[in-house]
């Protein structure tokens, strides 16, 4: 019979890879979107584009990575939450209860809201940009993209930490048993 896990030092190191395995593999997509971001925004606080980067390679690499973010954030709501939201309220669209659940859920329940909130500004921007693609400028404004950046930056990377933290062990194994588990996204890694 199914049984949930008692406690994280409980589990062989197996089950806990199990338990944590949509952290890691979450966490993997994040560290994509986090090294990129960096990438151009050290690029907007040099205040010019290095010597080897056209502007519009800028523009393009940086359209990529709103499309990506894009995908990743449609593909959470559509398939990932609704799966977790089975067993997991945080992960519903209507939940609004304090920050910890009545299992213990250390997370703040604003999943949601964070990924509207990011998508203001994604959005603004993304538009700006293919505006810009458009137009075949030839100037690349960095002061105007680094201030759309500051604008959703902070909840963008908060929203990456605290999404990751929902899904490690220490919370999946309140909710999911290891059957369950197996049937979850992400393979587990060794
Ligand atoms: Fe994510
Ligand atoms: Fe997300």
């Amino acid at each position: 019979m199914a049984t949930f896990a008692q406690a994280p030092q409980d589990l062989t190191s197996y089950e806990y890879r199990l338990f944590n395995k949509m952290a890691v593999g979450m966490d993997a997509f994040h560290e994509g979107f986090r090294q990129t971001w960096t990438e151009l925004l050290s690029i907007c606080n040099a205040g010019r584009l290095p010597s080897d980067i056209t502007p519009g390679a800028y523009v393009g690499k940086f359209l990529e990575w709103c499309a990506a973010l894009d995908r990743h954030h449609a593909l959470e709501e559509e398939h990932v939450f609704p799966k977790l939201g089975m067993k997991m309220p945080v992960f519903r669209p209507d939940f609004s209860e304090p920050s910890i659940d009545q299992k213990g859920c250390k997370t703040r329940p604003e999943i949601y809201a964070q990924h509207r909130e990011i998508h203001t500004g994604l959005d603004t921007l993304h538009e700006y940009l293919k505006a810009w693609a458009r137009e075949e400028k030839i100037e690349v404004d960095l002061v105007e993209i680094k201030r759309q950046m500051d604008g959703f930056g902070e909840v963008l990377w908060r929203h990456m930490d605290e999404e990751v933290q929902m899904l490690k062990a220490e919370n999946m194994m309140l909710y999911w048993t290891k059957e369950e588990m197996e049937g979850l996204p992400f393979k587990v890694k060794s």
